[in-house]
């Protein structure tokens, strides 16, 4: 069975066929991304209103650009899942009430979907293999069973511009939240400390390509958290800490930039993977699901990957993460979503919530 799923959360536009088979699990048949983040990048952050209007003007390309790029028709799809919370208002409206006009006049069946699950869903799509034939299913624990290198218990990090958190997968339909931030997420941290150092909105990618000519041993940033008890995170600390740092300095050239970049990569790579690895003791995982934004960022899961397999060898917990661009928002991991975590639900019944978070 075919799903077309639709995220209008944030700053994107985006729209994704996946297939569901009883043999192949959740295939990629097409991703569709439309972004204003441009609009934002010299404004250090999103202007909400800027987002909303231009996913007005690009809502209906998009659709129609996933499902060709899928080679189907709109016959050929079977349900629709939409993105309803947590999010930008306005941006979840379009979303919301688009999907929700094309379940009528399209009589296909709705599922809404938490962005926040989607992120850890989208470890189970598998983006390079394309199916056609297949016995269809949209049974979870059929799907499940295809992605049988995911072994439960699982903890996961859905670490974005957004969240920083944590939770417990049970089995592939039972999550429970354990822990978060207590003010800033990491993404917002990279995006907040990259406006001190000039680089345009979002930062973490550039941070990530900076780090890599940094001076190690220029700077060393405070560790928030790092030895408390709970498994909280706390990142608001870490751009105070840039802050001073800059304000002693005549000059912010190329190399200090740099210098900075690394010491901010390095702490917050160095509380996410500690905290996460306690979690993932803690609860003895199996598997480690990461998404979100900061999950594309190479240097933390080759870190993740490093210590899993040096440190924390003895607990065997396999490590996934979606490719990068199943990491950033995408409208892909929300259909992989509804497959697990959603319900059918009557149009009239959903409506945009953007204080959503983990049931
Ligand atoms: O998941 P996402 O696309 O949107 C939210 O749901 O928030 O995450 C966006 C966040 C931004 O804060 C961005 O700076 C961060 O993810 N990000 C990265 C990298 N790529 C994106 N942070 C660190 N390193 C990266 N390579
Ligand atoms: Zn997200």
């Amino acid at each position: 069975m075919k799903v077309l799923g639709i995220e209008t959360s944030c700053d994107e536009t985006s729209a994704a066929i996946i297939d569901v088979t009883e043999t192949k699990g959740i295939t990629l048949l097409s991703n569709v991304i439309s972004s204003s983040m441009q609009l934002h990048s010299q404004t250090g952050g999103i202007i909400p209103e800027i987002a909303a209007r231009e996913q007005i003007k690009y809502i209906l390309p998009v659709i129609q650009e996933a499902i060709r790029k899928a080679q189907i028709t709109i016959s050929d799809i079977d349900t629709i899942a939409i993105t309803y919370g947590p999010g930008l208002i306005g941006s979840l409206l379009v979303g919301v009430e688009t999907a929700k006009t094309l379940s009528v006049v399209w009589n296909k069946p709705l599922f809404p979907v938490n962005h926040l699950l989607g992120h850890i869903y989208a470890n189970w799509i598998n983006p390079t293999v394309i199916s056609s034939e297949q016995s269809e299913s949209r049974d979870p624990k059929t799907v499940n069973s295809v992605r049988n290198d995911i072994i439960f218990p699982a903890v996961g990090l859905v670490v974005s511009g957004g969240h920083t958190d944590l939770v417990l997968i049970e089995n592939y339909n039972k999550l429970q939240w354990i822990a978060g931030t207590r003010d800033d997420a990491a993404g917002e941290a990279f995006d907040k400390i990259g406006r001190l150092l000039n680089l345009p909105y979002p930062a973490g990618p550039q941070i990530e390509q900076l780090a890599k000519k940094g001076n190690p041993k220029a700077f060393r940033l405070p560790r928030p958290l790092l030895h408390d008890e709970s498994l909280d995170f706390s990142f608001s600390g870490l751009k105070t800490a840039v802050l001073r740092e800059t304000q002693k300095i005549k000059t912010l050239d190329d190399q200090t930039v740099a210098d900075l970049a690394f010491a901010t990569q390095d702490a917050i790579i160095d509380v996410l993977v500690t905290k996460t690895l306690k979690a993932v003791e803690q609860y003895s995982a199996k598997s480690l699901l990461l998404g979100g934004g900061v999950a594309a960022n190479t240097t933390l899961t080759e870190k993740f990957k490093y210590i899993l397999n040096t440190k924390y060898q003895i607990l065997n917990t396999k490590l996934f993460v979606p490719t990068k661009s199943l990491c950033t928002d995408n409208a892909a991991m929300i259909a992989a979503a509804s497959i697990f975590t959603s319900q059918e639900t009557s149009w009239k019944d959903v409506s945009a919530d953007p204080e959503l978070y983990f049931d």
